[in-house]
């Protein structure tokens, strides 16, 4: 049985700060939902390490918009649904497309520099987009412009308060209304409380979970475990979508080589040299996501590699230069010159389609606790992402969270229980947290990954289950062995939800069962009753 919080506290000693919306998580979800709550009162952004650190940071692609001339909202619409296969929610589909097109030009207004041409933007194509409507920044670096634009208006918006290395343990919940969080500081050791009447999740996602990922090291499914924890609906937890193309070279980082390398012309080739996306799908390179992954998968199989190769060898030495000069400076610190080498590639697990079920609010089941991005489910992704359409998300929803939740921030009656909790919990033994976390990925890549089948989940979900039992016997330390806790929570529900649904579909890969079955077109929801 899990705790229902990770740590012991005394609310009624703490001096919790206050504020009226608490935001967890700095990257666009979180940020641009504090610009639109500070429009009715303080808010706080909480963040694990430093406010500019998060997921979008890394984004490279671009953001899925329908601002060319031959473009429409409805035409985006349509592939974001057919790729979704049948489990996206039209009428959040239809407000991501929509309200995509007012966010994008909000973020223009506020500085962020998309490239463009002679004063027009310009537009990438990546997988399953109809045609090209990625916008982009200073060529693949589009989620770092896109972070420094939001953290410059929050830093000059008088009515947000940032808070650093702080840690979120928990939710502090009293009768189910959500009334702000514990942290753990982690520059002085102490656990600390901010209390609110309005608490927005954006913490992201939960790559870490695998041992191969596009994601940085904070991506541990913080927000989804205390969500959780605190009584919300997590669904769709078995969609992780795994990127193509990870440059996989001993000692390098797993860095994302962005679909858009192959939207500007990069081509697919075994180690034989052979063009294999023509056998597995008409669209080649540009096929579905899940597609393209898994034919690499069949094809280093077919030719005894642990790799493919991405040959950009049709990009120009100039466009390559322009277009991809981070991509262009990560490969030429391991030795690979582009677009003259070939980068070896493989895929990786990349963006979780699951998460904290919400509505068009971006409310959950919590009162007072709201989510948006890659931690919740918004029911616009589907089973199977669309690429780019994540970055738009999180603007788009970061919009909605932050003004419901400003909007209910001003409670007459608001007060907090002096919530305590000690933990019954016997210290048997020590514990390389850092151990149980590498196997946890191990396990995770290899039983919860591409291709799935049903003894390889029961090997996962029952290895978990030991782990969780035996890491509540042992002395961890504390940010890490929080982290371990959530992802050990998050991967069980992960594996869980993979077993129960018994077909393929999407990003879910059964090898035992091929096919899509009608019957599963519906969603896998979690809960625990608090
Ligand atoms: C990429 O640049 O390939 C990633 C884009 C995305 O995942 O949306």
């Amino acid at each position: 049985m899990n705790p229902r919080y990770l740590a012991n506290f005394d609310l009624s000693k703490m001096n919790p700060a206050r504020t009226d919306v608490l935001v967890i998580g700095s990257g666009s979800a979180g940020l641009t939902a504090a610009l639109h709550a500070s429009e009715f009162g303080r808010v706080a952004v909480v963040t694990k390490s430093k406010i500019e650190e998060s997921n979008t940071l890394h984004a490279q692609g671009g953001v899925a918009v329908s601002l060319a001339g031959d473009d429409s909202w409805e035409k985006h619409f349509e592939d974001t649904i057919s790729a979704g296969a049948g489990l996206c929610g039209r009428k959040p589909v239809e407000i991501l497309v929509r309200e995509g097109i007012h966010r994008v030009n909000e973020l223009i207004s506020l500085g962020a520099n998309f490239d463009r041409h002679n004063g027009k933007l310009l537009f990438t194509r990546e997988a399953a987009h109809g045609r090209r409507r990625i916008i982009h920044a200073n060529g693949d670096n589009t989620g770092s412009e896109i972070e420094k634009t939001l953290v410059r208006a929050v830093k000059n918006n008088r009515r947000i308060d940032i808070i650093e290395d702080h840690y979120a343990i928990d939710l502090l919940h009293y009768k189910n209304r959500c009334c702000g969080v514990i942290t753990f500081n982690r520059k002085t050791g102490r656990k600390t409380a901010v209390i609110a009447p309005s608490t927005i999740l954006a913490t992201g996602g939960a790559g870490q979970i695998y041992r191969e990922t596009t994601n940085p090291e904070g991506a541990t499914a913080d927000g989804m475990a205390i969500a959780y924890r605190a009584g919300a609906v997590l669904t769709d937890m078995e969609f992780m979508q795994f990127h193509p193309t990870t440059l996989y070279l001993a000692g390098a980082p797993r860095f994302l080589i962005s679909e858009t390398v192959r939207g500007e012309g990069g081509i697919l080739v075994d180690r034989n040299g052979y063009r294999f996306m023509k056998d597995y799908h008409p669209l080649c390179e540009l096929a579905p996501r899940d597609v393209v992954s898994r034919a690499i998968v069949e094809q280093m199989k077919k030719t005894d590699s642990n790799f493919v190769l991405l040959d950009l060898s049709d990009i120009s030495a100039v466009k390559a230069a322009k277009r991809f000069p981070n991509i262009k400076r990560i490969c030429g610190d391991y030795g690979l010159k582009i677009p003259k080498d070939k980068i070896p590639v493989r895929p990786s697990a990349h963006y979780i389609m699951g998460g904290i079920r919400i509505n068009l609010n971006c409310e959950t089941n919590i009162r007072g606790l709201y989510a948006c991005g890659e931690v919740s489910c918004s029911g616009v992704h589907g089973a199977n992402r669309l690429a780019s359409n994540s970055l738009l998300e999180s603007m788009v929803f970061g919009f909605r969270a932050g003004i419901a939740a400003g909007q209910n921030s001003k409670l007459k009656n608001f007060k907090v229980h002096p919530i305590k909790y000690e933990i019954d919990r016997k210290i048997l033994r020590a514990l390389d947290v850092d151990d149980v976390r590498r196997s946890l990925q191990s396990v995770m890549w290899r039983c919860v990954g591409l291709e799935r089948e049903e003894h390889n989940l029961k090997e996962a979900y029952n290895i978990i289950t030991f782990w969780e039992k035996y890491i509540l016997s042992a002395m961890v330390k504390y940010t890490d062995g929080f982290e371990l806790q959530n992802m050990l929570m998050i991967a069980k529900l992960m594996a869980t939800a993979a077993l129960r649904r018994r077909e393929s579909r999407g990003a879910h890969y059964r090898t035992d069962f091929p096919k899509p079955v009608p019957r599963w077109k519906k969603h896998i929801g979690f809960s625990l009753k608090c």
